[in-house]
């Protein structure tokens, strides 16, 4: 069964010396995702730690977390969201692929993935 709504239960606005990051965790141990705004790159939302827990993946919740943020960052005017991926977890970065993202860097271990989502 995907289920197609989970609530938003904490909301954390996060300020830092290099910008802010908001943190949203989603149903009761379900899901966990942080997206930073950072100073130096107001172009740029990144996110960190999308993470469902085992038991409840495969279910739309990752998708839905990753759409939130896609939402968020467009909300605040921010034109492209961007994360690093292990480059052995190659099913993943092609999860990311088919949600509009690109490879656009790397290094020995990482993928840099980029989607632009406001026309700029
Ligand atoms: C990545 C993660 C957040 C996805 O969450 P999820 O709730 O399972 O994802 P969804 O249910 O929205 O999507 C499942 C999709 O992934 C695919 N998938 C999931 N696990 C897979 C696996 N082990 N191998 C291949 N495909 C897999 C499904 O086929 C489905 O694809 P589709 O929606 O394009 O048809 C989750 O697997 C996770 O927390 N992983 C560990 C932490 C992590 O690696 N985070 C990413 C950091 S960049």
């Amino acid at each position: 069964m995907e289920l197609k709504h989970i609530d938003l239960i904490d909301y954390h606005h996060n300020q830092w010396w290099w910008g802010e990051s908001i943190t949203m965790i989603y149903g009761i141990s379900i899901g966990f995702v942080e997206l930073q705004f950072c100073n130096d790159m107001p172009n740029i939302a990144f996110i960190k730690a999308l993470s469902v827990q085992p038991f409840y993946r495969q279910r739309g919740f990752g998708r839905y977390m990753l759409a939130a943020c896609e939402e968020l960052a467009r909300y605040n005017d921010v034109p492209f969201l961007q994360l690093n991926v292990d480059r052995n977890e190659e099913w993943l970065v092609n999860w990311y692929q088919r949600r509009g993202f690109f490879i656009t860097g790397k290094d020995d271990h990482e993928y840099r993935m980029t989607k632009c989502i406001l026309k700029i």
